[in-house]
């Protein structure tokens, strides 16, 4: 078998072009959907991160704000202006770029962020509305995970998923979202002793491990949906994912590229959050 290719660019544009009419319909309505993006120091990676937020924002209608601090930014300056953002009628998301310097608590940094403009979905209110199975906002990356399974068509209920990765921001969210569209979730971290073990019973695999072709096409249930989070870079500085994707797609049912899978779903689910959350802002007024 080999596998389909579920292309998250074209995906994304489908998306892009839905919320630009969304967009639109709220700009009429005087509620332009506005997204603030603090970045605080210099560290390239993020600022390209950042850079990218700000310039889709700009192609889709939003409305976004950047605000770049230097390294040595007090935590109380940072949370200081995350209140008056909240205070802003005009924002409608909030996002500081992480990871933040070491002397600032990024945890104090999200909590302070209204739970009405957490359009990362990184707070514990956040969390506990994902945990709990009510509307709010989900964490970008594993929310687009899950549109690129949705949009292969394969039915999620009763599938075995495995999820390899325990992080707070991707593999914890993913299991809950792949748990609440009724599949049986395993997840796997550093400590599973025979990680294919679990891998080759998953009809659908999330690999967000971090380490390049940590999965194996041996790994691989034949027909499975293979999502590959990872970005890593090899040797060459070429971009690779958690997954070996030559290898894999020779069993797999289904694949997501790197890059040009995950990537690019990540920034779009930001603007979808964001769109939401002045959709929502129009009903508490
Ligand atoms: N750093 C890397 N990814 C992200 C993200 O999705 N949101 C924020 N706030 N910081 C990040």
């Amino acid at each position: 078998m080999t596998a389909k290719i579920i292309d998250g660019v074209a995906l994304s544009r489908q998306i892009r072009e839905d919320l630009g009419l969304r967009a639109q319909a709220l700009a009429a309505q005087g509620r332009r959907p506005g997204l603030a993006v603090i970045l605080v120091g210099d560290d390239p990676a993020s600022a390209m991160y950042v850079r990218n937020k700000v310039k889709a924002c700009e192609a889709h209608g939003l409305h976004s704000v950047f605000e770049k601090y230097d390294a040595g930014l007090a935590e109380a300056d940072l949370l200081e202006r995350i209140r008056a953002l909240n205070a802003d009628a005009g924002i409608h998301g909030i996002l500081v770029q992480m990871p933040l310097p070491r002397h600032i608590d990024p945890h104090r940094v999200i909590q302070t962020i209204d739970v009405h403009k957490d359009v990362d979905g990184f707070s514990t209110l956040s969390a506990g509305e994902l945990m709990s199975g009510l509307p709010g906002f989900r964490p970008c990356t594993p929310y687009g995970c899950m549109k690129l399974i949705e949009s292969t068509g394969v039915d999620i209920r009763g599938k075995h998923a495995v999820v390899i990765g325990r992080s707070n921001t991707v593999g914890k969210p993913m299991a809950l979202l792949l748990l609440q569209a009724s599949a049986t979730v395993t997840v796997c971290h550093s400590a599973t002793p025979d990680l294919g073990l679990h891998t080759r019973q998953a009809d659908i695999l999330v690999a967000a491990v971090g380490r390049r072709h940590t999965v194996t096409r041996e790994m691989v249930k034949p027909g499975a949906v293979v999502i590959d989070v990872g970005i890593n870079r090899n040797e060459e500085g070429k971009l690779q994912g958690d997954v070996d994707l030559d290898g894999v797609r020779e069993v797999a049912g289904w694949i997501t590229p790197v890059p040009g899978g995950v990537g690019p779903m990540t920034i779009t689910m930001l603007l979808v959050n964001t769109v939401e959350a002045a959709e929502r802002s129009l009903l508490h007024t």
